[in-house]
């Protein structure tokens, strides 16, 4: 019988990405994936540590699995990602069932380390810089559920030190991987049957400028449309300051190109941005924003907000607001400001109450419902290009728009994986649902 192994993941598309990874690793050990714990040989818990929640998430989890030992005394608990990263021993010194733990540097190290936990040793294995075989990693193949669309990491690490991120502690400093390795991984991915590719990084926009003769962002973007096969690109995470315009200009050259960007703005007030050092200032943002609308026609934007950062106080919240209601998101990710250990934020004079934060976030996601609102009638009507990726009960398809929306028609199963123009019916907050109008690709 094959090994068995569940694998649980948190945090965000590049831990996600880590984890179809690591499952690639995994299988060319032999091992099968299971979707039951208690009957898999090996548990592995890929986790982040942006805020704290995840951080307790992953404690209950442990506090749960732990109980396989009983059934399955040779079964191996570990720990991999962001948390495991920043919390380290402590970790284990909390949950000593953990058998194992690496850093995200050290993904390819997992069958040694696999190995010395069945020998019985904790095989604990945290690296504070990625080592020099690093590249190692992309030699595996990733394992996906998702056959139409997948995730292809970029860029690893970020060097923009906000004063409230726990990213450049947990994943090092910016690198680039190569334009070859990248190519060669889409190639292999779209002979698979992929047909949408997500470019990933942290900082995916600050890609190539590690190289020895530096490539941008926008070169990639045309290298990989390209590519034979590949019918649709998109890309997170963009960081405002390294949003220059050849990226504006490729996005709006390349067909291929989704009519979507992620673009976190995190604070609308000028003093808390630069307490948070992000850069830029509400105006440079806004303008970058309108220069985008502009060139890029009905383009849906999404953004990251953190509320309460410390000493923000009513009037700075006003600003926030006032960006919302400025640009008109089509989607916004908030969050209340959680003080991570090690960051410069952590400790800061002014911490905001949590009440004040409840308050804030609450009337932030009311001004998003109503721009919503708006923006979802406007979809009706309207025709709407869809990658058909899924079924949903009986004989329902669903797919992603090119701005990101989820759509539902009537049809069969032969449109699976196939780019359809679909005449948008009916249109609410987070999903629509139409008639497929013409099969494109
Ligand atoms: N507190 C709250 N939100 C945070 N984020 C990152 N660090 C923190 C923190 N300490 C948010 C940012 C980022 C997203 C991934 O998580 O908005 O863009
Ligand atoms: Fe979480 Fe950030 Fe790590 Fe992603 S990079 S898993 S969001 S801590």
């Amino acid at each position: 019988m094959g090994k068995k192994y569940f694998i649980k993941t948190f945090g965000c598309q590049m831990n996600f990405n880590d984890s179809e990874r690591i499952r690639g690793i995994l299988k060319s050990m032999g091992y099968e994936p299971t979707d039951n714990w208690m009957e898999a040989d090996l548990i592995l818990l890929n986790t982040c540590t942006v805020r704290e929640k995840p951080d307790h998430k992953v404690l209950s989890h442990l506090g749960e699995y732990k109980k396989i030992k009983e059934k399955n005394p040779n079964a191996i608990i570990g720990v991999a990602g962001c948390l495991a990263q920043r919390a380290g021993w402590e970790l284990v010194q909390k949950a000593p069932v953990i058998d194992l733990m690496f850093s995200s540097f050290n993904m390819h190290h997992l069958p040694e380390l696999i190995n010395q936990a069945q020998a019985g040793y904790k095989a604990i294995a945290l690296l504070d810089e990625p080592p020099e075989d690093e590249d190692k990693l992309w030699e595996y193949d990733t394992v996906r559920d998702n056959k139409y669309c997948a995730y292809v990491t970029v860029m690893k690490g970020c060097d923009k030190n906000c004063t409230y991120c726990v990213v450049p502690k947990t994943r090092g400093k910016e690198r680039s991987r190569s334009l070859e390795s990248i190519l060669d991984e889409v190639k292999r991915l779209v002979d698979d049957g992929v047909k949408e590719i997500h470019l990933l990084g942290q900082n995916v926009t600050a890609w190539g400028k590690d190289f020895e003769k530096p490539l941008r962002f926008s070169d990639l973007l045309y290298e990989v449309s390209k590519i034979d096969g590949v019918k649709r690109i998109r890309f997170t995470t963009g960081h405002p300051s390294d949003f220059t315009d050849d990226i504006i200009e490729a996005m709006a050259e390349i067909p291929q190109v989704c009519n979507a960007l992620h673009l976190p703005f995190q604070a609308g007030s000028d003093r808390i941005l630069k307490l948070m050092d992000r850069g830029y200032t509400k105006e440079e943002y806004i303008e970058k924003i309108e220069k985008i609308k502009d060139r890029i026609k009905d383009i849906a934007l999404s953004t990251d907000i953190i509320v309460g950062f410390p000493t923000e106080t009513e009037d700075d919240f006003l600003h926030t607001l006032d960006v919302v209601e400025r640009v008109k998101f089509e989607q916004i990710f908030s969050f209340k400001f959680s003080p991570r250990p090690g960051t410069p934020a952590y400790d800061m004079e002014g911490q905001v109450p949590d009440e004040v934060k409840r308050d804030r976030m609450e009337r932030l996601l009311n001004l998003q419902k109503k721009i919503m609102g708006e923006i979802c009638k406007r979809y009706e009507g309207t025709v709407q290009e869809v990658l058909l990726e899924d079924t949903e009960n009986g004989n329902k398809l669903i797919g992603r728009s090119t701005t990101n929306k989820w759509v539902s028609v009537e049809g069969g199963k032969e449109l699976l994986g196939k780019i359809v123009k679909v005449k948008i019916e009916k249109s609410s907050p987070y999903n629509m649902s139409g008639e497929v109008v013409e099969v494109m690709a």
